[in-house]
């Protein structure tokens, strides 16, 4: 049995959340007692319009603000786009890049998700990286391949590149109430520790990590989070209401 550090417990809220969902994480921040702490980090993603909001309420509770997407640049003509520097001044901790939802609905490339990682560390950000297979590619049998191929061009192949975290989010889990089994969420979260430490080097930082995402629910994150090789969860649907993020949170195994 490896060590299982404390579980980092992220919250994705996706396009969801007016400024009255504020309370939300105001509850999730109330809820993160010592016991929580001593267990798992919480980080909470909500759009970019509460990332302010929510990080000025969040301090000196202990729980992070993140965001969902940031632009390569740190600034200029590119209308519309949000920076890494900017979350970083609004008080963001980290970003999450590559989605499977911007993969798909924004056409982004690993070119695209590497050089959005990059921009986050250099704004001080820790990038979520996500990863993960396609229903088809899951029936070809493709699954490792792809996840081999999407951490190569995806993450930032250098010994700077910390701390990184990387979300496992197999494409057909998501918002469908599916998983893989244990033993296929153990293969493939094995196979992204050992490509990391190919890619990072193999002195483990204890601030890489690899999430489980895709129908995490408080009925089933203590078997998840619980696994070998799984050192948290990144959260869509079940983050929303502060109940549940936090009975997940509970969820999360004591550190050993
Ligand atoms: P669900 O937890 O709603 O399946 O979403 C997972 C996800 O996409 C988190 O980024």
């Amino acid at each position: 049995m490896t060590a299982k550090p404390r579980s980092l417990i992220v919250g994705n809220w996706k396009m969801n959340g007016l400024r009255r969902s504020l309370a939300e994480i105001a509850q999730i921040a109330q809820g993160y007692d010592a016991k929580l702490r001593r267990d798992c980090e919480l980080i909470v993603c909500p759009p970019v319009t509460l990332v302010y909001l929510a990080a000025k309420d969040a301090v000196g509770s202990r729980i992070a603000i993140g965001a969902q997407d940031c632009h390569i640049e740190a600034s200029g003509a590119f209308t519309g786009e949000i920076s890494a520097e900017m979350l970083a001044d609004c008080g963001a901790t980290t970003v999450i890049v590559g989605h499977s939802e911007r993969r798909s609905y924004n056409a982004e490339t690993d070119g695209d998700v590497k050089s959005k990682a990059l921009a986050a560390l250099r704004a001080g950000l820790m990038p979520i990286i996500c990863v993960g297979e396609t229903n088809s590619d899951r029936e070809g049998g493709h699954t490792i391949a792809v996840i081999k191929r999407q951490l190569a061009g995806s993450v930032p192949g250098s010994a700077d590149s910390e701390p990184i975290v990387v979300a496992y989010e197999p494409v057909w889990a998501i918002g469908t109430g599916l998983t893989p089994t244990h033993a296929d969420i153990v293969e493939v979260h094995r196979f992204i520790h050992r490509e990391l430490n190919a890619l990072l080097g193999s002195h483990a930082s204890p601030l890489r990590r690899v999430l489980y995402g895709g129908s995490v629910k408080p009925s089933n994150a203590k078997d998840i989070l619980a696994l070998e090789y799984v050192d948290g969860a990144l959260i869509g649907g079940a983050s929303l209401k502060a109940e549940d993020f936090l009975a997940i949170a509970r969820a999360a195994p004591a550190p050993r």
